[in-house]
């Protein structure tokens, strides 16, 4: 009985709740158009609406504004004296909501006693969806080989301040890049960088609103394919074998390259660097292995051998790393003056120098530095290449 009596005075009757703390704070945003999700904050507070004061305002507290009239996400925080003409008492300044609240009477604030003016009211301007944005790759080619790094850039739409980028693989639930736009900034670039094999696959961003919850759409999907070339093996063999690294002359003998070929019509070329000349040999890889065949040694065919693999996918050229250098010296192709005889003498003088030096050095400054020699820097040329993925012109 008492508590329904309780019930009838209390309903409609706001300054009685006040009094029992039961103060009921309510939030609309008035403009002139009429429009129920932007326009000046009032808040309704015990029987009177007021405003609030733009003192401390911002997106975090806006986005409680538009969660709580179910009006979607912050747009931007307009000053309240844009849209309409203000009325009652300036309630709060200094609203600090955290962004996650269901309400702004939940937020915290300080009472504003007169110091802030009705011509400084909030205002916000909210939007209930958020428009997909765009996913564009920099490089106008979808495969890379394994270690390049691939440049998208995410377009979003113009919003008033700072945005969350993120770039999704399908099927992986966390972004694998995320970059904040500053103000004003709608494109930003994502880079995957150092790919491997398993960054093959689809593509999208999205983006987030700094202090509204939830994601846009996702963008448009780009799909990418990572290479990765294998360094061949190399290895020759002769019809009368001597002794490793050595064909006699006027024997023929067999250079092979080999790899694992995952991507097909390919070629493998063959290169012999000479001291005075590098030659170069191609075939196609119509096996995982194929064999340069020479049939007449002669000192021309002396020097050091490498090959690598080529092939062309998704409009570019992808080449292997070049395999390590093999030695073929012709046995009596006038030994003295054998190119690869004579580099080992230089090489074996410039090691003797070198240690010599390194010994001297070694003395002076009791350190131990040893400069590559001719050999090593000769056998490195080889090696040192890395992979090079041509563009077609
Ligand atoms: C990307 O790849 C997926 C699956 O391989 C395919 O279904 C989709 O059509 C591709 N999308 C584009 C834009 O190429
Ligand atoms: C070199 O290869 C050819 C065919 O590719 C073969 O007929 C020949 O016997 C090989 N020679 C040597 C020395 O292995």
């Amino acid at each position: 009985m008492e508590r329904i009596l309780l019930t009838a005075l209390l309903a409609g009757h706001a300054a009685i709740w006040n009094v029992l703390g039961f103060d009921e704070v309510r939030v609309r945003l008035g403009s002139v158009e009429g429009s129920r999700c932007s326009g000046r904050v009032e808040v309704f507070k015990g029987e009177r609406w007021g405003t609030v004061c733009s003192r401390g305002w911002d997106l975090r507290d806006a986005a409680v504004v538009c969660r709580e009239l179910d009006c979607g996400f912050a747009f931007s925080t307009q000053a309240g004296a844009l849209f309409s003409r203000s009325s009652g008492e300036v309630w709060w300044r200094n609203v600090r909501c955290s962004g996650d609240e269901f309400t702004l009477d939940l937020c915290e604030r300080t009472p504003n006693d007169k110091v802030c003016p009705h011509n400084e009211d909030a205002g916000v301007e909210c939007t209930d969806k958020l428009p997909a944005p765009t996913l564009t790759m920099q490089s106008p080619f979808c495969a890379y080989s394994a270690g390049e790094a691939v440049l998208f850039t995410c377009t979003a739409p113009y919003w008033r301040h700072p945005i969350d980028l993120y770039l999704y693989k399908s099927g992986v639930d966390t972004p694998l890049v995320t970059q904040r736009a500053d103000f004003r900034q709608t494109r930003v670039e994502l880079t995957l960088s150092d790919l491997e094999t398993s960054h093959q696959g689809s593509y999208s961003c999205l983006y987030r609103l700094q202090g509204n919850p939830g994601n846009s759409p996702s963008s448009n999907i780009i799909n990418i394919t990572v290479l990765e070339i294998h360094t061949p093996q190399i290895w020759y063999n002769t019809s009368q074998m001597v002794r490793p690294g050595w064909v006699n002359r006027g024997q023929s003998f067999n250079v092979t390259c080999s790899t694992q070929p995952q991507y097909p019509g390919g070629s493998f070329q063959l290169r012999l660097i000479r001291p005075n000349g590098t030659v170069r040999h191609s075939l196609p890889a119509l096996a995982p292995f194929v064999t340069f065949s020479f049939s007449n040694a002669q000192a021309s065919n002396e020097g050091y051998y490498c090959c690598l693999y080529k092939v062309q996918f998704g409009g570019r050229t992808f080449v292997s790393r070049e395999s390590q250098p093999l030695a073929i010296n012709v046995r009596g192709a006038d030994p003295i003056l054998s190119p690869v005889v004579i580099s080992l003498l230089v090489s074996g003088l410039t090691f003797v120098t070198a240690t010599c030096a390194i010994l001297i050095v070694a003395k002076v400054y009791c350190k131990r530095v040893r400069k590559p020699t001719e050999l090593e820097r000769e056998s490195r040329t080889c090696v040192d290449n890395t992979y090079i993925a041509l563009t077609i012109k």
